[in-house]
């Protein structure tokens, strides 16, 4: 027996013997529709979750890429930016906007520029790629690559791959392109660094090369090795992991 205190500030006797529980006897209240609604929804998403985003299946993708017959493993709606980088190994093709306004992701595909980063790997099953490695004619660069570095048409060299594949697309149709058909097939290829003006002489340089009027200059030094011969260190790394 003990002495409890009241709300009124009186004290009155207090058995601990005969002390009723109520939270522990009286049933908690819970609104049932809240929780139902609550449980609906949860399942409606995860159901629509699910349903929007399907785990996409490997296929072999093959193609051609710079002469070399290639096969790989990639997820069916694999971009081709994605499989050329992460999948083949072709470093040089590069991911700027990934949204097609930078022309970074340039490559020729059965002999036209195309941007890489909206084709769907399984669109050109089969074609013949070329990314900025097979300009180079072996050990020896090309003449639209030799003459970017002799014409200042490459500063950081992000967007130069880019130009590259498209002055050559251009080059090997026209060899006496003027320069408002340079203009219009790099228009879509865009540079930070360098004044276009440069792209264009080095383009125009390069021509001449193509046409025998000036002989391509011999290469200053050996070439470097390929410092990725194997392709990305991480031939399994998903789509989209640029480095
Ligand atoms: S990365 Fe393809 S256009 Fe920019
Ligand atoms: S050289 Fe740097 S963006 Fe073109």
């Amino acid at each position: 027996m003990m002495l409890n205190r009241s709300k009124n500030g009186k004290y009155h006797r207090f058995d601990s013997s005969q002390r009723r529980i109520p939270t522990l006897t009286r049933k908690p209240y819970v609104d049932m529709q809240a929780l139902t609604r609550r449980l609906r929804r949860q399942v409606m998403v995860g159901t629509e979750h699910i349903e929007m985003i399907p785990a996409p299946d490997n296929e072999i993708w093959s193609a051609e890429v710079n002469g070399t017959p290639v096969e790989v493993l990639a997820p069916s709606n694999a971009v081709l930016l994605d499989v050329l980088r992460d999948k083949v190994g072709t470093l040089g093709v590069k991911r700027g906007c990934d949204l097609g306004t930078c022309g970074c992701c340039t490559v020729m595909i059965d002999g036209q520029p195309r941007l890489s980063c909206l084709c769907l790997a399984g669109q050109v099953e089969g074609a013949e790629i070329t990314t900025v490695e097979g300009l180079a004619n072996g050990a020896h660069l090309a003449p639209i690559q030799a003459c970017f570095g002799e014409y200042g048409g490459s500063q950081c060299g992000f967007c130069t791959p880019g130009f590259l594949i498209s002055a050559q697309a251009l080059l090997n149709e026209n060899d006496s392109p003027t320069d408002q058909e340079i203009a219009c097939a790099i228009d879509g290829n865009l540079c930070r660094c360098t004044g276009y003006q440069q792209i264009i002489d080095s383009i125009q340089g390069a021509a001449a090369i193509h046409r025998g009027e000036v002989e391509a200059r011999a290469p200053a030094s050996d070439p470097h090795p390929d410092p990725h011969p194997e392709g990305p260190e991480e031939p399994n790394m998903p789509p989209g992991h640029a480095r």
